[in-house]
């Protein structure tokens, strides 16, 4: 379903992704863990080029991303941030509506009816009249996870979805992921949420210095990291939560 090859990415001196392959089946689910400044979120955005690329390809369903065709491949990945990016002066119903009113070009009525659809699928049927600053973090969140999937991604990419959150919030926003993962969708997500990654994830990619350090299922990754740096790292994570 994605397919990265070699991306390169630098800022000025600092070379942050150094040949990134990676590779995503339809339905796989791939967690993405590394220490703070290794290019997991500059890879997240290579992806849908928020940040474009220096060198490398990406292809989506077999289609290689590109600056021509990017409104169109944008439209089919869901991208889910830290900071929930709701707008503020939107109803939930809005924020969930509003791209599929004006990117897919959807009707009123179908574009209403997917948003209910999606905001029932994240517990939050009760919100569609609700402003994003009357929710709690871990509703915008869900919120926020309800207008991606409204659009039909065939992708859904999430980069550190709890991480702005209280820990009594996070549990809400994991098992929507966990029972988007259950139900087939293809995600690649950021997070050092240990359980999720444990029970989610077909594979864990460790990534350090703009490198792939290794990967491989969680219970291999987890418990016999062949690498000294995977090790270093999963006992810095158990230690600090
Ligand atoms: N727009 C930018 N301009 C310049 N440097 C940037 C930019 N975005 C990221 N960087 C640099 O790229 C490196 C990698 O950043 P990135 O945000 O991808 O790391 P990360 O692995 O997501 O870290 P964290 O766990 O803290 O979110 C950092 O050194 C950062 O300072
Ligand atoms: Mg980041």
């Amino acid at each position: 379903m994605l397919r990265v090859d070699d991306i390169h990415k630098r800022y000025g001196d600092n070379e942050v992704l150094k040949g990134i392959s990676l590779t995503l089946e339809r339905g796989a689910t791939k967690v993405l863990i590394g220490p703070s400044g290794s290019g997991k979120s500059t890879l997240l955005r290579c992806i849908n080029h928020l940040n474009k690329p220096d060198r490398g390809t990406i292809e989506l369903d077999g289609q290689r991303i590109t600056d021509a065709n990017i409104d169109r491949m944008r439209a089919q990945i869901g991208f889910v941030f830290q900071d929930f990016n709701l707008f503020s002066h939107l109803t939930v119903l809005d924020n969930v509506r509003i791209c599929q009113l004006k990117v897919k070009r959807l009707s009123h009525e179908e574009a209403t009816r997917r948003a209910h659809e999606e905001l029932e699928r994240v517990g939050l049927g009760d919100k569609a009249g609700a402003y994003p600053a009357e929710l709690s973090g871990g509703q915008q969140q869900r919120v926020s996870i309800a207008r991606a999937l409204a659009m039909d991604p065939m992708l859904m990419l999430f980069d550190e979805p709890t991480s702005a959150l209280d820990p009594e919030l996070t549990g809400e926003v994991v098992k929507v992921m966990q029972q988007l993962a259950d139900d087939g969708m293809t995600m690649l997500v950021v997070s050092h949420e240990m359980g999720f990654a444990r029970q989610a994830a077909d594979e864990i990619i460790f990534m350090e210095g703009g490198y792939i350090i290794e990967q491989g299922p969680p219970d291999v990754l987890f418990s016999t990291p062949a690498q000294e740096r995977t090790r270093a790292f999963l006992n810095v994570i158990a230690e600090h939560g």
